[in-house]
């Protein structure tokens, strides 16, 4: 963290202790080993960089100094199969408060991309390790933003598709503050989806995204869809209509923007 300013963090459990590292091979790995040797629910690993950052699909995730790069242990009495819902809250939590306190345009792309005007800003990884008996024992969430970072030090052919707060603002921010907003929310948003309310989150995740009512493109390792993405099922499955009318499921894959047919 570039700045040691005092904040203060106003949580019940997440964030009550941080481990704040300079150099680590990826956040997710370290909260990992934490929470298999039994480390509290809320403990959070930040690094200044990251050598081996771990993005969705297997793919690498740079993380430079000067990147907001961090992961959550939670442990959630919920099944295998709704941990998308802990991707999408954490979705929404970035994009409010890129909003509310960068004023960015910052948008949702199914499953877990935060954009600002097409361009990759942050990625979530939930990664979950279950018992014996196919329960979760914890999940991992870990996130990406590219705050104070120049686009410059991307590689050239990533340079039109990612984006950075720096170079949105064009000025620095304070990671530390940033990193604390996102641990209150991530904590209230937390606390509401235990409460039950994952409809209240999935209507503001839709409310917050840029590719329902669009024409998109998914590769998939099977292949390639087009067609319009209409709607995001409960289960998290984005819902694409092809040409011929029919609404197939989609549950991975990279979209592709197509056509905007919503404005923003
Ligand atoms: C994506 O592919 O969009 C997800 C990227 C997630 C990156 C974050 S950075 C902190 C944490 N540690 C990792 O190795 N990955 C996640």
């Amino acid at each position: 963290m570039p700045e040691k300013t005092k904040h203060e963090l106003k949580t019940q459990f997440i964030g009550k202790k941080i481990l704040f590292l300079k150099d680590t091979p990826s956040t997710n790995d370290i909260a990992k080993k934490l929470a298999s040797k039994g480390a509290e629910a809320g403990t959070v690993v930040v690094s200044e960089k990251q050598s081996n950052g771990r993005g969705r699909l297997g793919r690498r995730w740079l993380s430079p100094e000067g990147g907001l790069w961090f992961s959550i242990i939670l442990k959630p009495r919920i099944k295998p199969n709704e941990v998308f819902k802990l991707t999408f809250l954490t979705a929404v939590v970035v994009v409010r408060t890129l909003r509310k306190k960068f004023k960015l345009n910052a948008q949702i792309k199914w499953p877990n991309d935060i954009l600002i005007n097409g361009k990759k800003i942050c990625g979530v990884l939930s990664e979950i390790i279950t018992n014996p008996s196919g329960l979760i024992n914890f999940v991992i969430v870990g996130i990406g933003i590219n705050a104070n970072i120049e686009l410059n030090s991307f590689p050239k052919h990533l340079q039109f598709s990612v984006t950075s707060i720096k170079s949105e603002l064009e000025k620095e921010i304070d990671c530390e503050d940033l990193l604390y907003t996102l641990l209150m929310e991530l904590e209230h948003y937390y606390l509401l989806l235990l409460d039950g309310g994952f409809n209240l989150i999935l209507e503001e995740w839709k409310d917050l995204n840029c590719i329902l009512d669009s024409y998109v493109e998914i590769e998939r390792l099977d292949g390639t869809i087009n067609g319009q993405a209409v709607d995001v099922a409960k289960d998290g499955a984005l819902l694409i209509k092809l040409e011929n009318g029919a609404v197939v499921r989609v549950i991975s894959g990279d979209v592709i923007l197509k056509r905007f047919d919503k404005t923003h």
